[in-house]
C-alpha cells in the first residue's frame, strides 16, 4: 500500500496515519515530523527549516526532496508507506514521481481529505502533542485524561510552534496557493479520492480503509 495523505494543516493527516500504520504495519513519512525532529536536534538542516517553518511558509524544494528520497529507500518501505505531508508543490510531486519510478515502485491512492476553514482553525488551535512519545491530543475532541500530560506515557503535553492563530492562517492561504494544485494533478493522473475530513476520526479512517480495500 504506497499512498499519499493530501489535506490542508489540521485536516487529519497524522491523525490518520497514525491509525493505518497499525491497521497495515507500514511505515508513515511525515515531512513535517522529520523537520521538527531536525529543528529540535540543532542540525544544519532544521537551522535552515525553523525559519520557514516559525513563519508558516515551505521549506524549500530540494530540501524536503531529499530527505523523502533517502526515507524512502529503507527497507522498512518495501511493503508500503503513508506519505503525510509530502508532496506539497507540484515540483515535489514530479519528483516524486522520478523517485518512485527509480524504485521500481507506484503509488495505489491519493487520499485527499477536505475540511472547512474555521475547523481547521479550531483543529489546530486546539491540539497538542505529548513531548515525549509524539502522542497527538485536542483539548475538546481528543481530550487527555489528564489536563497537560499525555494520557499514554504521562509526558508533558505541548503546543507547536506553528499553531499560533496568525501562523495558522498563513499555512492555510500557503496551502491553497501552492498545495491545493495537487488535487488536479492527482485527479488527472487518475489517483485522486476525496474524504470528508469533517466526520469523526474513526469514521474517516473507515471511509480511507474502504478506498484502500479497492485501490
Ligand atoms: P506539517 O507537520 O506537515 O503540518 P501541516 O500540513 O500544516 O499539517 P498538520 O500536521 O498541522 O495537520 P494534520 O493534517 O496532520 O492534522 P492532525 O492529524 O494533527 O508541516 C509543518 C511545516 O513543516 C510546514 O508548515 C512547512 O513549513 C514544513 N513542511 C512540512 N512538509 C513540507 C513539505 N513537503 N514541503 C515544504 N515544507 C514542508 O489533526 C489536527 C488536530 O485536529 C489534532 O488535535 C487532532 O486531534 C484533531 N483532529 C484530527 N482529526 C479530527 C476529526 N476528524 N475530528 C475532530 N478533530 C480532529
Ligand atoms: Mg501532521
Amino acid at each position: 500500500m504506497k499512498i499519499i495523505l493530501l489535506g490542508p494543516p489540521g485536516a487529519g493527516k497524522g491523525t490518520q496515519a497514525v491509525m493505518l500504520v497499525e491497521k497495515f504495519g507500514i511505515p508513515q513519512i511525515s515531512t513535517g515530523d522529520m523537520l521538527r525532529a531536525a529543528v529540535r536536534d540543532k542540525s544544519p538542516m532544521g537551522l535552515k527549516a525553523k525559519e520557514y517553518m516559525d513563519a508558516g511558509g515551505l521549506v524549500p524544494d530540494e530540501v524536503v526532496v531529499g530527505i523523502v528520497r533517502e526515507r524512502l529507500q529503507l527497507d522498512d518501505c518495501a511493503n508500503g508507506f503513508i506519505l503525510d505531508g509530502f508532496p506539497r508543490t507540484v515540483p515535489q510531486a514530479d519528483a516524486l514521481k522520478l523517485v518512485l519510478s527509480d524504485l521500481g515502485k507506484d503509488l495505489d491512492a491519493v487520499i485527499s481529505l477536505t475540511v472547512d476553514t474555521e475547523a481547521l482553525v479550531e483543529r489546530l488551535t486546539g491540539r497538542r502533542t505529548c513531548s515525549a512519545c509524539g502522542k497527538g491530543f485536542h483539548l475538546s475532541f481528543d481530550p487527555p485524561a489528564e489536563d497537560g500530560s499525555c494520557s499514554a506515557c504521562g509526558g508533558e503535553l505541548t503546543q507547536r510552534a506553528d499553531d499560533q492563530e496568525a501562523t495558522i492562517r498563513n499555512r492555510l492561504d500557503v496551502y491553497l496557493a501552492q498545495t491545493a494544485p495537487l488535487e488536479d494533478y492527482y485527479q488527472r493522473a487518475g489517483l485522486l479520492k476525496a474524504v470528508d475530513g469533517m466526520q469523526s476520526m474513526q469514521t474517516v479512517q473507515e471511509a480511507i480503509q474502504a478506498i484502500l480495500q479497492d485501490a
